[in-house]
């Protein structure tokens, strides 16, 4: 527990001790203890409420040395101000990184962003936690995602991998929304029913049981219009050599590479014939593109979610504490929808 010693806040902080190798380890991440000084003009103390682990931190880590502090947004609850905007008692969305306390000075409002920090949205009743999850970055990613590259239309079809994680659990039901035929790939046989059953995914595989590209041949004859892409690697190249004429293929992750531990930039094949004489347009992004719009992401979904057009999933683990276990289990598939962490 975070607290007080000699009358000073302590906040607790999670920092990388020794760097990833490969999938990180329990031990190379620790916590350190760091004295908050007195509330400055402007500034809020926000407590941790909802935290979250996500991939690109893996990918992140390259960038950071022993001693260096985890990234990630956090839900944080203001506990004490001196910001008039964000009084006692409201929530904040914060990019804090992994630790319980955090003082944090409040940025002018047109600065106030997923980069520094954003007041709590206005779910409508929906759980506070999913202002990380599908009503928070990773929904933004999934929803403009899809629509601004991927630009699905009635009876195409879309190939959606890690189906059923946080970002691709929903661009498969958007997908659905849209009219298109969605194919889904997970790692388990419980995500896969999950896919099918409750979400409505029209076909889901094993991408570790099958054949990726013998499996597109045969379920998606005409060929793939839309590739929503989480996991690059040699997943990606089979897709790519299926693509229908006038493809679109969204970049958006390469969780197959993030643990690679060879130091060398991890290559993927590309089709360049495919590529070329099917007109086939690929395109990487980052979320945070649609800074502009990304509350009007967040509405988009959230109003989706009520509506009951769209169903989500957390996997929720308990305890500050318990962070690094969560980050490794995210990395190795054991969550289904948003990997979560309740302070
Ligand atoms: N570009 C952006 O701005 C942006 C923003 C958000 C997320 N992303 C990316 O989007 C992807 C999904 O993120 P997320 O937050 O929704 O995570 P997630 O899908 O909820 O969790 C990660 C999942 O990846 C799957 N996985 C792990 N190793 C794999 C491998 N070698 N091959 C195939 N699948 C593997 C696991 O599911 P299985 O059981 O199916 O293996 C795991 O559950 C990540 O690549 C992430 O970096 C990008």
């Amino acid at each position: 527990m975070s607290g007080v010693r000699n009358g000073v806040k302590l906040a607790r902080k999670f920092v990388i001790g020794n760097k990833f190798q490969g999938l990180p380890k329990l031990g190379d991440l620790k916590i350190v203890e760091e004295s908050l000084p007195a509330l400055g003009k402007g500034e809020i103390l926000c407590k941790a409420e909802w935290l979250t682990v996500d991939p690109y931190m893996r990918a992140y880590s390259t960038f950071l040395k022993s001693g260096d502090a985890m990234p990630g947004a956090q839900v944080a609850r203001v506990i004490a101000s001196e910001s008039p905007e964000f009084p006692e008692g409201s929530q904040v969305v914060g990019n804090f990184g992994w630790r319980d306390l955090t003082i944090s000075k409040v940025p002018p409002p047109e600065k106030q962003s997923a980069d520094s920090l954003y007041k709590m949205p206005d779910l409508k009743g929906l759980p506070d936690s999913y202002a990380l999850g599908s009503c928070g970055m990773p929904g933004v990613t999934a929803y403009f995602g899809l629509h601004k590259i991927c630009e699905p239309k009635a009876g195409d079809t879309l190939v959606v991998s890690s189906a059923a994680g946080a970002v691709g659990s929903l661009v498969g039901q958007f997908g659905k929304i849209a009219g298109c035929r969605v194919l889904g790939f997970a790692g388990t046989k419980d995500k896969l029913t999950w896919l099918k059953n409750d979400l409505g995914f029209d076909e889901v595989f094993n991408y570790k049981e099958v054949n990726v590209f013998k499996t597109l041949k045969e379920h998606a004859p005409k060929g793939v219009n839309c590739y929503f892409d989480n996991v690059g690697g040699e997943f990606a190249y089979n897709v790519m050599k299926n693509m229908a004429m006038f493809g679109r293929i969204a970049v958006c992750g390469a969780i197959t590479v993030y643990n690679d531990n060879t130091g060398k930039p991890p290559l993927v094949p590309v089709d360049y014939f495919s590529l070329i004489y099917k007109n086939i347009r690929m395109e990487g992004f980052m979320v945070m593109r649609w800074n502009k719009e990304w509350f009007q992401g967040i509405e988009k979904v959230r109003d989706y979610i009520i509506q009951g057009k769209l169903k989500i999933q957390e996997t929720q683990v308990n305890g500050f504490e318990n962070m690094p276990q969560a980050f490794i289990d995210l990395l190795e598939g054991k969550n289904t929808g948003k990997m979560i962490i309740k302070a």
